[in-house]
């Protein structure tokens, strides 16, 4: 593994952590998969409601992104957000640059964000993955996780 920094979020990197995400759920993105059934949905693809994402992760908890970088470069990010009443921490998108999966650093952005809840007193951590996502479904369980259900998403022409 390279020698990755993890730090806080700031402003300054909104587009490129956008960027980031959104390359890397080509083929792993719900959106995707709405638009090959549909098409374009009012006007918007798939990129634009995907990086809506990152928005909502910002909104809901800046100090839950943690970034990896390598001597200054930035690689990815894991986001988090806290859950107080039910002791859950969320783990809603987790990406990273093409040239760096594989070498430990999503387990290690995984591991900071599990640590961040603990130090928040929550009790447990929730991430999910598409079913035919091979990283997730093997990452997710060596970090803890347990398969716990199954979810399919429809969507119907108005
Ligand atoms: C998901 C992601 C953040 C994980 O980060 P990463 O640094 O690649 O993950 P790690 O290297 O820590 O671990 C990956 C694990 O999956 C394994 N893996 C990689 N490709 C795999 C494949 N095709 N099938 C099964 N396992 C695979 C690796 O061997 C490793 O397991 P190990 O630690 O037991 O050896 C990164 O791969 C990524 O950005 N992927 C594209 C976007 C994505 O899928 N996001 C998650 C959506 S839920």
């Amino acid at each position: 593994m390279p020698e990755v920094t993890l730090r806080a979020y700031r402003d300054s990197d909104r587009t490129t952590l956008t960027e980031i995400m959104v390359e890397a759920f080509e083929g792993v993105s719900i959106d995707q998969a709405i638009e090959k059934e549909f098409g374009v949905l009012n006007g918007h693809d798939w990129k634009w409601r995907k990086a809506r994402h990152f928005d909502d992760d910002v909104a809901r908890d800046r100090e839950g992104i943690i970034v990896a970088e390598h001597e200054g470069r930035i690689l990815g990010f894991i986001s988090t957000w806290l859950e107080y009443d039910t002791g859950i921490g969320h783990i809603p998108n987790i990406s990273l640059i093409p040239e760096c999966r594989g070498q430990g650093i999503g387990r290690k952005l995984i591991e900071a964000a599990l640590d961040r809840f603990r130090q928040h007193g929550l009790t447990h951590s929730k991430i999910e993955t598409m079913a035919h996502n091979p990283i997730g479904n093997h990452l997710y369980p060596g970090c803890g996780f347990r398969e716990v259900a199954r979810q399919v998403h429809f969507i119907a022409e108005l």
